[in-house]
């Protein structure tokens, strides 16, 4: 029999062999297990076992003597031995040997803990690998986590610390059982400050911790176990467990274990939630476009814009002031999630307070806590009555003109990452444009690439973060754009198309969001299991952008880029014209620039050495024709056979 075995090596299983005769005598005494049945027993050495009475010598295990007693009558006896972490199954029969009248009994003892710790490991990383295989949030996985664990460990407190993007600060975030008691009352911090200060300790060793008298103010805890999280070399986060009774060796094993499955799952779903608050601020930015163009009302208009920004932002208040240059003042239009403060007809002048800082300098202004500002508020009530902690303002412009400022508060400290800046500025535009546009009072006047600009801020956001992930050279996603576009202008496509074209060469490779890392970063060649999921990229692309409707003029690009001329690309085989032109144009811009750059599984080629390859492929990867024009445009020396 073979077993993995997680850490440990197994060596081989002691055994001992005990025999008694009808007197109950022992007569055989052998094996290397037999030291530990003498030490249980308190004898001194194993061979003085020999001729003594099994019930004396053996009192203190019973298991044994029963076992022993009752194969004498006859009877085949199995059964377990447990002493402080060791496992012994013993089996025990009858033995009776014809013809010499001989009558007596037989015990074989195997030391099983190792074999069973393995069992109870392997089993519970089993279910609970299958269990948390369907969580789709991190809150899922808690719960799914927990509920697992209960029937495989005596633990009734949890905490899931993770890493900040940035920096590597752990934050708390998810408790459980007594814990989550404890997190929410705010006069028992220390057990937190330690589980931080300590994880961060786990996180640089990559060692578990494990102490069976741990004691914090306030929690009766007695066990306290913790993991790190490591997902792909990458240090996210701590597990702690806590529970009333020490940790068996094998429940300590299974913790250890869990490590790596918690995880992997926190990881797959942190991506999953990113990709979907994506998808929701991308659809923000629609509804706001809707509201613009479908109404002339600024205040309708700039309540969906409120209502939209408050809630993607995930902050509490919000308002929109305008410029009024004449009387060279701030006047609040319209605000949202405020107790106190009635925005319509107030006021600010521009020599003070934080709007005015935001209109002279043109500027996003970011106060982390307003008690603390070095800037005097004009309006303190923001303070106390509001309660408000962070503030954002930044300029509304439009066509270069200052419009007003737009405001944002939080009643808690806020944590912003670099995607929902991008977002805030992207929003920021939106606004200036439908005010500009209101007071315009003329529609057609709109500027369109203002609006353009607005969505692909967001986009290039995205875009970035997934460049990052993919090690692709910086800027490829940048470069193919604008060949892409390049190359379209020159074809003389329809001006209406150009934007389609960019957003699709922006968002080609999107659908890489659903390719593991182990295999976007592989070194090497692919496995064929590995290329059958890299094949599945252009799909994702498309399952992804489809449920947007503005996108969905840019999805030849994203779902067609890997056809090929002849009919051997993916995801569809199509060959020639049947594949979309501009995802013929698309690639073979997007493979001049691959294989010009370093990738994680190959170095860059030389200029001559790629332009040779695309050649080459005219009429098999490309549409010849496309190849071209593609030498035409960007200057490409032709090869020194066709030249002639
Ligand atoms: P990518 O790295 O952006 O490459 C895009 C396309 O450029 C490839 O599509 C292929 O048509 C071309 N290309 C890139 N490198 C080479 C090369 O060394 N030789 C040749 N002949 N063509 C090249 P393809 O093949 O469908 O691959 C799609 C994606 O799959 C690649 O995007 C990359 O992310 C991944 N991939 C492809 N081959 C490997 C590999 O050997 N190892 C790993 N880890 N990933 C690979
Ligand atoms: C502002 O001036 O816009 C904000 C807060 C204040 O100064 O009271
Ligand atoms: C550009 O980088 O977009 C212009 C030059 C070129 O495409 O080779
Ligand atoms: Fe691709
Ligand atoms: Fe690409």
């Amino acid at each position: 029999m073979t077993y993995h075995h997680y850490g440990e090596a197994t060596g081989k299983v002691p055994v001992a062999i005990l025999m008694i005769d009808e007197n109950q005598t022992i007569l055989l005494a052998e094996g290397d297990g037999l030291s530990a049945f003498a030490q249980f027993a308190g004898v001194s050495a194993p061979e003085a076992v020999l001729g003594q009475q099994v019930a004396d010598v053996f009192s203190s295990i019973p298991p044994l003597v029963a076992g022993l007693l009752d194969s004498l009558d006859g009877k085949t006896v199995d059964t377990e031995l447990r002493r402080g972490e060791q496992i012994w199954e013993l089996r025990c029969h009858p033995v009776q040997w014809e013809g010499k009248r001989f009558k007596g009994a037989v015990c074989l003892a195997r030391n099983v803990t190792i074999e069973r710790e393995q069992v109870f490991v392997r089993n519970a990383v089993v279910e609970i690998t299958m269990a948390l295989r369907k969580a789709e949030s991190l809150l899922d996985v808690l719960n799914v986590l927990f509920r697992e664990l209960g029937a495989w460990l005596p633990i009734n407190r949890g905490a899931l610390l993770l890493r900040e993007d940035q920096g590597g600060r752990l934050v708390n975030d998810f408790f459980y059982g007594r814990w989550k008691e404890m997190s929410k009352n705010a006069s028992s911090p220390d057990l937190f400050a330690w589980m931080m200060v300590m994880g961060r300790q786990l996180l640089s060793t990559g060692q578990p911790y494990y102490n069976i008298s741990h004691m914090v103010k306030d929690d009766s805890a007695g066990t306290v176990m913790g993991v790190p999280l490591i997902a792909q070399n990458e240090p996210i986060g701590v597990l702690w467990l806590g529970g009333e009774t020490p940790l068996r060796k094998e429940e300590r094993r299974l913790v250890e274990a869990l490590g790596d499955l918690v995880a992997n799952a926190v990881s797959r779903v942190m991506q999953h939630e990113q990709t979907e608050r994506r998808l929701r601020r991308l659809a923000a930015l629609h509804a706001i476009d809707r509201a613009i163009t479908s109404s002339m009302d600024l205040r309708v208009t700039l309540r969906v814009f409120l209502e939209q920004a408050t809630r993607q932002l995930g902050v509490d208040a919000a308002a929109v002031l305008l410029y009024d240059e004449k009387m060279h003042l701030l006047r609040c239009v319209l605000a949202r999630g405020f107790k106190h403060y009635r925005c319509e007809s107030s006021t600010v002048g521009l020599s003070e307070g934080l709007s005015g800082r935001v209109v002279r300098s043109r500027q996003l202004l970011v106060v982390p806590d307003l008690a603390q500002s070095t800037i005097p508020l004009l309006r303190t009530n923001m303070v106390t009555e509001e309660k408000f902690v962070a503030y954002y303002g930044t300029p509304l412009i439009a066509r270069g003109k200052l419009i007003g400022v737009f405001e944002l508060f939080h009643r808690q400290a806020l944590k912003v990452d670099s995607e929902w800046l991008n977002f805030l500025q992207s929003l920021s535009i939106q606004a200036a444009i439908a005010i500009d546009n209101a007071q315009l009072f003329d529609d057609l006047q709109r500027s369109h690439a203002e609006l353009e600009e607005a969505y692909n801020a967001t986009l290039e956001g995205w875009v970035r973060a997934l460049d990052l992930r993919d090690r692709e050279t910086e800027g490829h996603t940048q470069r193919v754009t604008r060949r892409t576009l390049r190359l379209a202008r020159a074809m003389e496509l329809p001006a209406d198309q150009l934007v389609h074209i960019q957003r699709g060469a922006l968002l080609h490779d999107i659908g890489k969001i659903g390719i593991p890392d182990t295999i976007l970063r592989k070194p090497g060649p692919l496995s064929e299991a590995e290329w059958a999921l890299m094949h599945k990229h252009p799909q994702y692309a498309y399952d992804m952008l489809s449920p947007i409707e503005f996108l969905r003029p840019a999805l030849d690009i994203p779902l067609y880029h890997h056809e090929h001329w002849d009919g051997n690309g993916y995801p569809f085989g199509m060959r020639g014209e049947e594949i979309p032109l501009t995802a013929r144009i698309f690639a073979i811009v997007d493979v001049w620039d691959a294989l010009s750059h370093d990738r994680p599984y190959r170095k860059a080629w030389p200029a001559e050495r790629v332009n040779a390859y695309i050649f080459a492929q005219a009429g098999k990867h490309f549409d010849p024709r496309l190849v071209e024009i593609w030498a035409q445009v960007f200057d490409i020396p032709l090869p020194a056979k066709s030249r002639s």
